[in-house]
């Protein structure tokens, strides 16, 4: 088969890494790709959201099956613009794919089908909203409506905060028209998890629970970022409470999805709290999570491919995932200033050094080639991943890789997988 995978991430080099393992495959190709992934695939200057340009390229070259890895094109409807020419492609439609894009449509279809979450209000107006704050209790938390880059999600300790994050939205429109809508919803307390699972609209099958770790310091300071590492799995989803997410959030949204007529296809990613009262949605994603998709793709041991095709078919019903009983923990390096403004271009030194060591992949993100030299290229750099029998062999591992890693100004968490360590 000849395989497209949309994105540039490190999520897309996991999924190019793993697609190049199965027996099925002619051809894989990345658009726009990386230089990892370019070990792998054939990259393709095509950017993510250029969905003619990308079906134009998908025809001409037969592509089988077509693996979306980002939000942007899954909510512009390329899903929907693919399956017009009848090319196989696997993630939501444009309507499905609003999940993600509207924070709103989210939220109300949860509390219509009584899907746990937070409470909340949805305001279009300023006055109302600054009203509203008046007669709260503190902590809250004020969302913006639409897609804002995972910046568009403010908690809030006091009343000031709340109007500053309200205006910052509203007002300033810090994320253009992601702001017409904000919402105000109760702050939740508890241990965060990540929960995917791949859907052809009727069965649902869950990959191994995943913990991000999203703040950019250690013991979870500093700015919000897209994710500065995940292990998988995570002590906090035990057995009893994986059986309790499927019954009472995974399957109950794929069939409010269906019954709203429209049907949800590919990757259902959950961000659930897990709270004294049980596991609630702080949001859904339409997609694979990244840092999430590394440590998964390293334990999954089914061939990807006859997953992905039987989603798309809508035959999982016949599909049993199966997985390496080892954990996997990946640790992001990033770019020093991210998530602010960062400087690019640094020659990065070390990661074959990094590569040699058994059970550790390193998956690229913001990396590009200048001539022969590998530099940074983004927020988010290197995704090093490792397997080890036991959170703390993987730590370990995972760790010496990065140690074997170097370039001016990189900044990475050194307490990925504690919380894990009982
Ligand atoms: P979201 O994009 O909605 O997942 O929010 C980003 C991050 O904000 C989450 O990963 C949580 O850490 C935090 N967050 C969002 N909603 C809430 C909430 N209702 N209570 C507490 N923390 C929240
Ligand atoms: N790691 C969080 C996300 O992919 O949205």
């Amino acid at each position: 088969m000849n395989i497209l995978v949309i994105g540039s991430g490190g999520r897309e080099h996991a999924l190019v890494w793993k697609i190049a393992k199965s027996r099925k495959i002619k051809k894989i190709f990345c658009a726009p790709g990386n230089p990892g992934i370019a070990q792998l695939a054939e990259c393709v200057d095509i950017k993510a959201d250029d969905i003619k340009g990308l079906r134009e390229f998908a025809i001409k070259e037969k592509i089988d099956l077509m693996v979306v890895g980002p939000e942007l094109p899954l909510t512009l409807g390329i899903i929907d613009f693919f399956e017009e020419k009848g090319l196989k492609v696997f993630g939501p439609s444009k309507k499905a794919a609003e999940i993600e894009g509207s924070k709103v449509f989210a939220k109300n279809l949860m509390q219509k089908y009584s899907i746990p979450t937070a409470a909340y209000k949805v305001f279009k107006d300023l006055r109302n909203a600054k009203d509203y704050i008046k007669e709260h209790n503190f902590p809250l938390v004020v969302k913006a409506d639409g897609l804002a880059a995972g910046k568009g999600v403010i908690i809030c300790k006091t009343r000031e905060d709340a109007i500053d994050a309200i205006k910052l939205i509203m007002e300033k429109k810090a994320f253009g028209r992601a702001g017409d809508r904000v919402i105000i919803e109760e702050f939740l307390k508890g241990e965060e998890a990540s929960f995917l699972a791949i859907t052809d609209g009727k069965t649902v099958i869950p990959l191994p629970p995943c913990q991000d770790h999203k703040a950019i310091f250690d013991g979870d300071k500093g700015p919000n970022t897209g994710g500065m590492g995940a292990y998988s799995p995570t002590p906090i989803i035990t057995a009893k409470l994986k059986e309790e997410i499927i019954d009472s959030i995974m399957m109950p949204t794929v069939k409010a999805m269906e019954k709203e007529g429209r049907p949800y296809k590919g990757v259902l990613y959950a961000g659930l709290m897990i709270t004294e009262d049980g596991p609630k949605v702080l949001e859904y994603n339409c997609r694979f999570g990244d840092p999430e998709t590394q440590p998964i793709m390293m334990r999954l041991r089914n061939d990807l491919v006859d997953v992905l095709s039987a989603a798309v078919e809508g035959k999982l019903n016949k599909v049993k995932l199966n997985c390496d009983n080892k954990l996997a923990l990946c640790v992001v390096m990033t770019s020093k200033g991210y998530p602010g403004d960062y400087e690019k271009g640094k020659e990065i030194k070390g990661i074959e050094d990094a590569a040699r060591l058994k059970d550790v992949v390193i998956f690229h993100a913001g990396t590009a080639l200048n001539d022969t030299k590998l530099v940074t290229a983004g927020g988010r750099v290197l995704g090093v991943t490792a397997m080890g029998v036991g959170v703390k062999r993987a730590i370990n591992k995972a760790y010496e890789a990065v140690s074997r890693i170097k370039w001016e100004g990189a900044h990475y968490r050194k307490d990925i997988g504690k919380k894990a360590i009982k």
